[in-house]
C-alpha cells in the first residue's frame, strides 16, 4: 500500500467520467488499499479512485467517529438507484478543493446498488452522512464536483483562486489562508 498524490482543481482528470471495474481482480485490491491509505492520511472520510488520478468506479469510505474503531467500506461501480424527495443540506468539502466548504443540498436518502470487494452484488439504503457522502463519491465518478452544486457565482471564485494557487511554481498546494473563508471549517468529504 502506498499513499498517493490527491488531485486538486483545476486538474481536468477530476471530469473525467470513470470506466466500471469489469474485474475484482488482485490490481482493484491494490487500489483500494492505496485509496484507504490516502483517504486515512489526508484525513478524508471518502475518496473516489479518479482522485488519485484512477478512471475506476471504486469509493472508498470511511464514516467512524474519530474515537471509534474504522468502519472501511468499499463501493465497486456504485449506482444510484433511488432518492428521497425529502432534501437536506450539509457542509460540504472535498480532499480535491482543500480547505474550501459549502452547504449543498441533496436528497437525504437514496438507495445505492454497489459490488463489494468480493464481487458480490450489494443494496443498501443510506440516509444522513451516508446518502450525502455516497452521493458526493458517485459524482466524482461522473466527473462532478460538489462545487457543481452551488451557485455560478460561488464556483467560478474558487475555481479562479485554485487556478491562481496552481501557477504558484513554489508550492503545489493552494494558501489556506486565503481559501478559509468566513466558515468554521467541518471536515472533507472526500
Ligand atoms: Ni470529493
Amino acid at each position: 500500500m502506498a499513499i498517493r498524490d490527491i488531485l486538486i482543481i483545476p486538474d481536468k482528470r477530476l471530469r473525467a467520467k470513470s470506466e466500471p471495474v469489469k474485474a475484482i481482480d488482485a490490481s482493484v485490491r491494490a487500489l483500494v488499499g492505496d485509496m484507504f491509505e490516502t483517504m486515512y492520511a489526508a484525513p478524508g472520510i471518502g475518496l473516489a479512485a479518479i482522485q488519485i488520478g484512477v478512471a475506476h468506479r471504486v469509493v472508498t469510505m470511511d464514516l467512524a467517529a474519530k474515537d471509534a474503531p474504522p468502519e472501511p467500506k468499499v463501493f465497486i461501480n456504485p449506482e444510484i438507484v433511488g432518492a428521497s424527495a425529502e432534501k437536506s443540506t450539509y457542509e460540504e468539502g472535498c480532499l480535491s478543493i482543500p480547505e474550501y466548504y459549502e452547504a449543498v443540498e441533496r436528497p437525504q436518502a437514496v438507495k445505492v446498488k454497489y459490488l463489494d470487494l468480493d464481487g458480490k452484488a450489494q443494496e443498501i439504503e443510506a440516509d444522513g452522512l451516508l446518502a450525502t457522502c455516497l452521493q458526493h463519491e458517485v459524482d466524482h465518478l461522473n466527473g462532478v464536483l460538489f462545487i457543481d452544486h452551488i451557485s455560478k457565482l460561488k464556483r467560478d471564485m474558487v475555481m479562479k483562486k485554485f487556478k491562481k494557487a496552481a501557477k504558484k511554481a513554489d508550492s503545489d498546494k493552494p494558501n489556506s489562508d486565503e481559501l478559509a473563508g468566513d466558515k468554521e471549517p467541518s471536515h472533507h468529504i472526500g
